[in-house]
């Protein structure tokens, strides 16, 4: 029973749980037209203090399309966080306007402080460079279209993996599905950080390998999941300017890799994958960004306790 629940960590929700979200999503992609008033009467308060443009729309498109409302700010400038005021206390006064609230934050445990001193369900829209959960709800439900389960594959995942919060949440959740095998590529500063690599990769018997160079594992991907070089997690320039396009899958690359093999990303995208592969069939990430919301019509509906009459 997922009625009143929050979404802080993909770990909050079991496999089961998951599968119960995923088998909702299916439903409305196949008739969304029988969900258009599931949510009549309800609001979603969209707490932002970092830029989306995703996660804030795809959350807001969702609810609007079950048939609810939305209300809430896009950037801590636009709320009263600008005078200094807490996330309790913001989160203190949503509870008593909204019915369901998603929050972004740029700092580590933003949206928990949030949901503990919420009366209302609270979904984590990405906290720093911790996690994302919903992104990886979008993310599995992607894999699970295309490959028809969430188990059996090698996944490499490329970039920033130090600071990608998509990142530590997908090893997370996949950390729980049958043989899977991940392949993380990264500069040496962008490695995977010591908590994920020993608390769930080594702890779980998870097969793994770090390298640096793409070219050298592309024929043996399942899934290549790419990411940006955050230039919002640096703290140095000169730092971001040196690995900012460590990475950048083009043509030349994508013709080592198996004709199909899937290439997903969170988006916003920058250098890291050519446009030109944007035609290539193994291109998911547009289709991956659709699922992010039919997905979260699946969250919002479970969390509210709402079904189909
Ligand atoms: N994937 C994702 O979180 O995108 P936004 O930053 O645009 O929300």
């Amino acid at each position: 029973m997922l009625k009143g629940r929050h979404l802080i960590d993909p770990m909050d929700l079991t496999v089961e749980e998951l599968e119960s979200v995923f088998e909702l999503a299916d439903k409305i992609i196949e008739n969304p037209g029988e969900y258009t008033e599931v949510c009549k009467g309800k609001l979603l308060s969209t707490c932002f203090y970092e830029p989306s443009t995703r996660t804030r729309l795809s959350f807001e498109a969702a609810m609007l399309r079950l048939g609810g409302q939305v209300l809430g700010f896009s950037s801590a400038e636009n709320s009263s966080a600008a005078k200094g005021e807490s996330v309790r206390d913001t989160m203190m006064t949503i509870a008593s306007y909204a019915d369901i609230c998603a929050m972004r934050h740029p700092k580590e445990g933003a949206p928990k402080v949030a949901a503990l001193n919420s009366t209302i369900p609270v979904i984590n829209g990405g906290d720093g460079g911790h996690q994302h959960p919903t992104q990886t709800l979008a993310d599995l439900l992607t894999i699970r279209a295309l490959r028809g389960k969430l188990t059996d594959f090698t996944i490499g995942i490329c970039g920033d993996l130090k600071f990608g919060r998509t990142v530590h949440s997908l090893i997370k959740a996949l950390s729980r599905y049958e043989n899977i095998k991940f392949v993380l590529i990264s500069p040496e500063e962008l490695k995977i950080p010591d908590y994920i690599r020993e608390e769930i990769l080594i702890k779980k018997g998870m097969g793994f390998q770090e390298i640096e160079r793409l070219e050298d594992v592309m024929s043996e991907l399942d899934i290549l999941y790419m990411t940006r070089v955050q230039k919002e997690r640096f703290f140095n320039e000169a730092d971001y300017v040196r690995l900012k396009d460590s990475y950048i899958l083009d043509k030349d690359k994508m013709s080592m890799a198996k004709q199909d093999m899937a290439v997903l990303h969170p988006l916003p995208r920058v250098n890291e994958i050519s446009v030109e592969i944007d035609s290539d069939p193994r291109a998911a990430y547009f289709k991956q960004a659709k699922y992010g919301m039919f997905v979260r019509m699946a969250l919002i509906m479970k969390l509210l306790g709402v079904e189909k009459c």
